[in-house]
């Protein structure tokens, strides 16, 4: 890809605009500073703009510990999303959030323009588990854990089996593991039971736990053994 190009879809800017820091001599590849728009860059390639790395892989994979009050949502319709948590250095284009947490739910969110990779990490069918820390109003007991685990019946739709694990002694603090995610599933699946969720955390998607360094509205970009530890 152009060298103007990759600079503009990495950084958010116009392409005129990368083209004026090429001009400038503001911009290296693999250390060399290179003054053509048109200098063929492969992914491989690092670039940095005023000796600042910049991510130009063509698919980015972002962590954020998403807090409580932020919409899960490309557009918030006035309300603030978690891509305006974004730090600037962190902003391109095509950045959507993958799959959905509520406006009060809190944890592992992953940013992405991977489109592929946010349909399998969303499709039931591959088995991609998110794992969650749910607080209750009221204890789970045998009858509660076995419905889960058996693949709970739920206005009429039969769902995928799930792990319920009571974490205290109280088991008001609990660990659920499901591998579908619709519309408040954890949320109604207690309350069918009478139960009301007073606070969820998302704390791991598939083998990768939420990195307990990263603040709330905090985020970074994953390793490649992390985005591999996802789908494992
Ligand atoms: N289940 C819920 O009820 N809410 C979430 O945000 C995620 C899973």
């Amino acid at each position: 890809m152009r060298l103007d190009k990759k600079l503009a879809d990495a950084l958010n800017i116009t392409r005129s605009e990368a083209k004026a820091a090429i001009k400038q001599k503001a911009v290296c590849v693999n250390g060399r500073v290179i003054t053509a728009a048109d200098f063929a860059c492969s992914d491989s390639d690092s670039i940095t703009l005023n000796g600042q790395a910049v991510n130009t892989q063509t698919f980015v994979y972002i962590m954020m510990n998403k807090p409580q009050g932020v919409i899960s949502a490309s557009d918030g319709k006035g309300e603030p999303t978690v891509l305006d948590l974004l730090p600037d250095a962190m902003r391109r284009k095509g950045l959507f959030p993958a799959g959905r947490l509520d406006k009060d739910t809190t944890g592992f969110m992953l940013i992405t323009n991977d489109g592929v990779f946010a349909h399998n990490l969303l499709s039931p069918s591959k088995h991609v588990d998110k794992t969650y820390l749910a607080t209750l109003d009221k204890p789970v007991d045998d009858r509660v854990i076995a419905d889960f685990e058996n693949g709970m019946e739920l206005n009429g739709e039969r769902l995928l089996q799930a792990s319920l694990r009571p974490l205290n002694t109280e088991q008001t603090v609990v660990e659920v593991v499901l591998r579908q995610g619709l519309y408040h599933q954890v949320k109604r699946m207690f309350l069918k039971h009478g139960i009301t969720v007073t606070a969820l955390r998302r704390t791991a998607i598939g083998q990768l736990p939420l990195d307990p360094a990263l603040r709330e509205g905090d985020s970074r970009y994953l390793t490649a053994a992390e985005l591999q530890a996802i789908t494992a």
